[in-house]
């Protein structure tokens, strides 16, 4: 009914010469609208294969991935881009800003390839910054911000076009402790105001923000029980 998306039985495979790796073992997820999902688990578990499928980066090597009622394992390149520009904002560990381009101008990028006018895209962007609390930093270009207000701009950068999920991969992996959980907090906030969220991490306590968490080990993943949902 409310559900974003839903994984069924999903596999994911590398294959290297004769090689096949398994990399994703047969994963059930159901995602609901307005949910703040942490994904936790160790270097190498498996975190960026499951965000790339969830984020139409990839597709399943078996299994149906289900996004906003379409079966994305159907579609060809072209629908899936579609998909992925209209669905989901991406938020990476090392930011992804282009260095040429100024604060305003990355987080206008998006708006270019979904067809908006551009005198409405500086606007919007402008505005996105000031949400993200960057007014007086609209004309800088990246290497002109620290690290946690580069991470700001790629925030604004994927909300801009409202996407139904803000997809975060290991998003305070390159910043200091103090700096790392206010983006958190930032994602808690936007949470507050109706955004769903999946945060992919290896830090336990950057997991702990979520409403509800998931550890992945080794490809599989299973629901963190928490102390709270047994008492
Ligand atoms: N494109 C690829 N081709 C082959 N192997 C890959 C590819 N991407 C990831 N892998 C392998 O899959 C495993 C999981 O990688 P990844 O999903 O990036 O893990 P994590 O994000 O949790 O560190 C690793 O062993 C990695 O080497
Ligand atoms: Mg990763």
């Amino acid at each position: 009914m409310n559900e974003i998306f839903t994984m069924e039985d999903i596999c994911k495979s590398y294959y290297t010469g004769y090689e096949e790796l398994k990399v994703l073992k047969h994963v059930n997820l159901i995602v609901y609208k307005g949910e703040f999902i942490s994904i936790l688990g160790p270097s190498g578990s498996g975190k960026s294969t499951l965000m790339n499928i969830i984020g139409c980066l990839d597709t399943p090597t078996s299994g149906k991935y289900t996004l906003s009622g379409i079966n994305i394992s159907e579609t060809d390149d072209i629908q899936l881009a579609k998909i992925r520009n209209k669905e989901i904002g991406f938020v990476f560990q090392s930011f992804f800003l282009l260095p040429r381009l100024t604060a305003w101008q990355n987080v206008e990028l998006p708006l270019i390839y979904s067809g908006i006018p551009k005198n409405k895209r500086k606007e919007k962007a402008v505005d996105m910054l000031h949400k993200v609390g960057l007014s007086d930093k609209i004309n800088n270009l990246p290497n002109q911000l620290s690290g946690g207000q580069q991470q700001r701009v790629a925030i604004a950068r994927a909300l801009v076009t409202d996407p139904t999920i803000l997809l975060a991969d290991e998003p305070t992996g390159a910043l200091d402790q103090k700096t790392g959980i206010s983006i958190i907090k930032y994602f808690e906030k936007l949470n507050k105001e109706g955004k769903t969220i999946i945060i992919i991490t290896h830090d336990i306590n950057v997991a702990s923000y979520a409403n509800r968490t998931f550890n992945i080990l080794d490809g599989k993943l299973s629901e963190q029980v928490r102390f709270s949902n047994v008492l």
